[in-house]
């Protein structure tokens, strides 16, 4: 229990952290692309949260567009075993092109999701993540831009679900195991 959240065992990443991570991330994004202009892709719906507060933090030219993307679960993949439930807006050819994600876990998902977007022919493509799981990373993915590791443990709020709830906590927070089924 947490200010109210009886799911949150433990606070990991509190409100005030949030922010300075934001901070940094949009400060390092907008000394690296100096001069350019950025699409930033967010993969929903996770990084909903995480997005909106960092764009409001980035002065260079920019434009958002989402994605909805999955895997097709563990099975090694070509790019072709992604999942594009919702794709971009626009054509990223020659374009800078940031994604958003909230987590990358097993990297499963980010990797492919890499490999569609490389395929487009963008002028650069990276990748900014709120939250790292290194200890469960099953495809090696570079984080151009990450906010912290954390441990392997479940979290939830700021965008990060359990069984789509949660989303809407103010930080992130550990998921009490009483609150897990199946
Ligand atoms: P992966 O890296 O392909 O395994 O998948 C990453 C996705 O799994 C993220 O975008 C999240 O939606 C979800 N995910 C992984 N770990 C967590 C967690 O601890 N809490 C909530 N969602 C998670
Ligand atoms: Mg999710």
């Amino acid at each position: 229990m947490y200010k109210g959240y009886k799911e949150v065992g433990r606070v990991l990443i509190d409100e005030d952290e949030l922010a300075s991570m934001t901070d940094r991330l949009a400060q390092e994004i907008n000394r690296d692309y100096s001069g350019k202009e950025v699409v930033f892709v967010g993969l929903l719906k996770g990084s909903f949260i995480f997005m909106s507060d960092l764009i409001k933090k980035i002065t260079i030219p920019c434009s958002v567009d989402f994605m909805i993307a999955s895997s097709y679960g563990g099975r090694t993949f070509s790019s072709g075993e992604v999942n594009i439930k919702k794709d971009i807006g626009q054509d990223i050819k020659g374009k800078n092109v940031i994604i958003v994600e909230d987590i990358i876990d097993s990297g499963i998902t980010l990797s492919a999701v890499l490999a569609v977007l490389e395929g487009r022919q963008p002028e650069s493509l990276k990748l900014c993540s709120l939250l790292s799981k290194p200890a469960r990373r099953q495809k090696e993915v570079r984080i151009d831009y990450l906010g912290t590791e954390i441990p392997d443990e479940f979290v939830i709020g700021y965008g990060l679900d359990y069984d789509e709830k949660y989303r809407n906590i103010p930080f992130v927070g550990i998921l009490d195991p009483k609150y897990i089924h199946d």
